[in-house]
């Protein structure tokens, strides 16, 4: 009579104990899946992780769920991982959201795993040197796909046009041919095909990115580049370079007068509008360059999710001038930087501070200095000097500073309350 309730009691103990055990053989399993990796990785900079040190407090760039029973995120931008990711390592972590390897020097293909982790949201892959084809299985729940700046090959996957939660996809940079696939465009606001070797026509639904989303594929037609109707076979007319020298005397004797001087008068036309046009861009940038570099986003309500592009008043020339202190490994530059989601911090009588976001790996404190008026030379040795004192551990360091005449910014590394420690440890830069 009373065995029952003493059976359900057991069976409900051992219940317990498997969900238990399962819960710690998952986190064991992530643990040994990332030994893995860092022992078949190198890496220049040390990585804490060792059995010694629990896994979600201690290890660097590792990130856990709330109840810390599961891996969810690596950070390790920048940190000098060489040598190709082998298979089943990282890609065992099955509840992996987010993966920012970027800015390191890893090579050789991503392995097919790796993309394919069911739970995967976020990829940051840029600035590296993989090569190979894209993987053609990619997590449905991909929102941020950045493979920009590395050496992939092949054409883009077709898989990609089911992935309905993609907002980011940057391949830029890369050697990717054959034609674009038609993407469900309902969520992606931000798309950068450009510098790869694409060809045929860009596809209706993304007609309305804009052209530097598609530059430097010297094959792909159609909105917002050249229109693909004339030339349905590679033509050498659509290119003057490629009319023989001979075919082109005989068509320029051809012209009549009244054609020659209707060329003349359009084309005194448009030199007569570009000098206009300069000179007008010539004076406003000279107004718009007293104006705010970073638009200052109030913050009532929250930063959005989406990364916001915070046009600039910077020209172009001067858009790598940010000038970083020995010993930091950050890898963005001043174009970053004002395109990062920004947050003010505070105001005080030296200038405004905001909070930048560059990706969830990189979060740093610019100071917006006003009305310093010293010289470039007295400025850098200053900086030299907090540069130096920013090497003391207990000095929130100064990581870069950029000077132009209108514009002196101090980028330091960000402290969210209670994370000295991790500063200390070198988990943010
Ligand atoms: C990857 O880089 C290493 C050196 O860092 C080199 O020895 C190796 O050949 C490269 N592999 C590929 C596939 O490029
Ligand atoms: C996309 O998803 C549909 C079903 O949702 C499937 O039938 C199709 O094969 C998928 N396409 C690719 C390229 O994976
Ligand atoms: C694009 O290039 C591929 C080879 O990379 C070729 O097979 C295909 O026909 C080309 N498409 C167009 C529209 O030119
Ligand atoms: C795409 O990337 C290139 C190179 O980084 C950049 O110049 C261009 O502005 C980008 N386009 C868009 C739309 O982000």
């Amino acid at each position: 009579m009373k065995l029952q309730p003493l059976l359900a009691a057991i069976a409900f103990l051992i219940l317990l104990l498997s969900v238990f055990l399962h819960v710690i053989a998952d986190l064991d399993s992530d643990r040994q899946a990332l030994l893995d990796f860092a022992e078949s990785v190198p890496h220049i900079r040390k990585l804490n992780w060792n059995l010694a040190l629990p896994i979600c407090k201690s290890w660097a760039g590792i990130a856990c769920n709330k109840d810390g029973t599961r891996v969810i995120a690596i950070h390790l931008p920048a940190v000098g991982l060489f040598g190709p990711i082998p298979a089943n390592s990282i890609g065992k972590l099955d509840a992996l959201k987010v993966l920012s390897l970027r800015a390191n020097y890893l090579n050789g293909s991503v392995p097919s795993d790796l993309l394919s982790i069911p739970s995967l949201q976020s990829v940051y892959l840029q600035h590296n040197s993989f090569s190979g084809d894209i993987p053609v299985s990619l997590s449905p729940r991909l929102g941020v796909l950045d493979l920009s700046f590395n050496s992939f090959t092949g054409e883009i996957p077709s898989t990609i046009k089911n992935l309905t939660r993609l907002s980011v996809l940057n391949l830029q940079f890369n050697s990717l041919t054959g034609e674009i696939p038609s993407l469900d465009t309902l969520r992606l606001t931000n798309l950068n095909l450009s510098y790869n070797m694409l060809n045929g026509s860009v596809p209706d639904p993304l007609q309305k990115f804009p052209l530097t989303s598609f530059a430097g594929n010297s094959h792909l037609c159609g909105t917002p580049l050249n229109s693909c109707s004339s030339t349905p076979s590679p033509s050498p007319a659509a290119d003057g370079s490629a009319i023989p020298e001979k075919q082109k005397a005989v068509h320029s004797k051809k012209l009549s007068t009244g054609i020659i001087i209707a060329i003349v008068v359009v084309v005194s036309l448009v030199m007569f509008l570009l000098v206009l046009v300069i000179s007008f861009c010539c004076l406003k940038k000279k107004v718009s360059h007293s104006t705010s570099i970073i638009k200052e986003k109030v913050a009532n309500g929250g930063r959005s999710e989406k990364p916001e592009d915070f046009g600039s008043g910077v020209p172009d020339a001067e858009k790598n001038k940010l000038v970083f202190f020995e010993g930091c490994s950050y890898s963005f530059n001043l174009e970053d930087l004002l395109r990062a989601s920004a947050e003010v911090l505070g105001k005080g009588s030296y200038g405004t501070a905001y909070k930048a976001v560059l990706d969830e790996a990189t979060i740093v404190v610019v100071k917006r200095l006003r009305e310093v008026g010293v010289a470039k030379k007295e400025f850098e040795q200053h900086m030299e000097i907090v540069g130096r004192a920013g090497r003391h551990p207990n000095i929130v360091p100064l990581r870069a500073y950029y000077y132009s005449k209108d514009e002196k910014l101090l980028v330091n590394e960000y402290m969210p309350a209670g994370s000295l420690s991790a500063a200390l440890h070198g988990i943010n830069c």
